[in-house]
């Protein structure tokens, strides 16, 4: 008798990410599920992400297990453009964070692609596992406990990625060592806590005969109450994702040395808390630090931009580097402008802005950049130090890339703000709930492009 397909039927239309479950008798696939993508001529990378999502999602919630699944040709896009976009799509929809449950959340844990060019899909699925790989260790970073996941813990974290690849080194700094180099921002703000603060470094050669090396800095803030510039209650509930910028350096770091790709990476992590005490840096009182430049803190909650401060002027200082890029949940006031659908982004390089937004639209983790112009230093003008940290309301995400630009000197540099990205209330579209790691394979597709590029030169 012959199959009567739901579409006939008026049972799925093939929206896209509409999935459908048609049971059959055989023994070996007993189920047999339809994915719509939509309109043939409005398909996309991202909607193919997006249609491919639905369906590992429409399993965990099923309790399948295991996938087989066929890889569609599609017409209107270049094959891996399509192919991995599918890939990606079937891994964002199957993560969730289930660390702290009695009963663990149910996964897809086995996926076989049936396709023709085996090969060619073999590579693909091998690049994106090793990128989801470190996107889900982001997350996990950002989602645990404040108490777990302190700036000692992230130091070992950064040993143990070391140690994946014979190219790959790590230096965990304490105190002392922070100390020697006199960087009294990441003192100050660490002062309150029981918890010494750390400095990360990691190098990765890919590729050493080049000059030509890229920084990767993040904010490492491991709780953030504000300080004595105390924190609302309700505000304070999310802030162990406060390092969400250190999580993603070390990601992007483990994947690019995962993926062996031919460039040279450094990556730099100032972590601490912010806590509160009697030991609490003071509202009010000059700090200087690594640069020699002395900071009034008018505002303990603006903590990022002054252990970021001391990282960005050791690594414009001390090491080669071409560019430097840091990531940090810096400012409410990003969330403000942007919401949950773009990073700000600032830069002095418009080459390199532009390179950075277009990682951005191909992996759709979007960012848009915002202005540094030199009028708005006025607002960070002291009365008694060179410059202080923080000012009132206007412009508040701009006038920490601001404080930032001040530690640059004149390296090509970009700043990520991903305050209003980084964690998510409500699952959304592949994204889940709690901690979101974008911002990983944005910098990782950038430095997939570097590749290349350093490869034509
Ligand atoms: N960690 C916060 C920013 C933040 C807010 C991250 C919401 C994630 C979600 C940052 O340290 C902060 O407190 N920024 C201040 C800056 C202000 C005092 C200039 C802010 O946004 O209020
Ligand atoms: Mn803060
Ligand atoms: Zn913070």
């Amino acid at each position: 008798q012959l199959w009567q397909p739901p579409v006939a039927a008026g049972d799925f239309d093939a929206k896209e990410g509409d999935v459908v479950c048609v049971w059959s008798s055989s023994p070996e696939e007993k189920r047999l599920l339809l994915l719509g993508l939509g309109e043939k001529e409005k398909v996309t990378a991202e909607r193919l992400r997006r249609a491919w999502s639905e369906l590992t999602k429409f399993c965990r919630k099923q309790k399948i297990k295991t996938l087989n699944v066929l890889l569609p040709e599609i017409e209107s896009l270049p094959r891996p453009i399509a192919a991995r976009a599918i890939v990606e799509g079937l891994f964002l929809g199957n993560y969730v964070y289930d660390v702290h449950k009695l009963e663990p959340a149910s996964l897809v844990e086995q996926i076989t692609l049936i396709a023709s060019d085996v090969h060619a899909i073999e590579e693909i699925v091998d690049k994106v596992t090793k990128v989801m790989a470190a996107v889900w260790l982001a997350r996990d970073l950002c989602n645990g406990n404040a108490d777990d996941i302190t700036p000692q813990y992230l130091s070992q974290i950064a040993q143990e990625i070391a140690k994946e690849h014979p190219r790959a080194e790590a230096a965990c700094h304490g105190r002392s060592w922070i100390e020697e180099k006199g960087m009294g921002l990441l003192l100050a703000v660490s002062r309150a806590s029981c918890r010494e603060p750390t400095f990360i470094c990691m190098h990765y050669n890919g590729n050493p005969s080049s000059p030509d090396r890229t920084c990767l800095v993040g904010k490492g803030i491991t709780y953030d109450t504000g300080g004595l510039s105390l924190k609302p209650m309700a505000s304070m509930e999310t802030q162990r994702i406060d390092m969400s910028g250190a999580a993603i350096a070390l990601a992007v770091f483990k994947a690019v040395s995962a993926l062996n790709l031919h460039i040279n990476l450094s990556i730099a992590i100032p972590s601490c808390e912010n806590a509160i005490g009697s030991m609490a840096y003071k509202i009010g009182d000059v700090y200087k630090g690594y640069s020699g430049k002395t900071v009034e803190v008018t505002n303990t909650d603006a903590e990022g931009r002054l252990i970021l401060a001391d990282a960005i002027a050791y690594a414009v200082k001390e090491l080669p580097i071409s560019r430097i890029i840091d990531i940090a949940t810096l400012t409410g006031a990003v969330d403000v402008a942007l919401g949950g659908e773009a990073v700000g982004l600032f830069s002095n390089s418009d080459f390199l802005a532009e390179e950075l937004i277009a990682s951005g639209q191909r992996t759709f983790e979007r960012a848009w950049r915002l202005p540094l112009y030199e009028e708005y230093k006025e607002l960070l003008k002291s009365d008694t130090a060179d410059i202080k940290n923080a000012s009132g309301r206007s412009a508040g995400a701009i006038l920490g890339a601001i404080f930032l630009q001040e530690f640059v000197e004149d390296t090509p540099w970009a700043h990520f703000d991903i305050a209003g990205c980084a964690y998510n209330k409500e699952a959304k579209r592949y994204l889940p709930k709690q901690a979101t790691a974008v911002g990983v394979r944005l910098l990782v597709d950038y430095l997939e492009h570097l590749e290349k590029k350093e490869a034509v030169t």
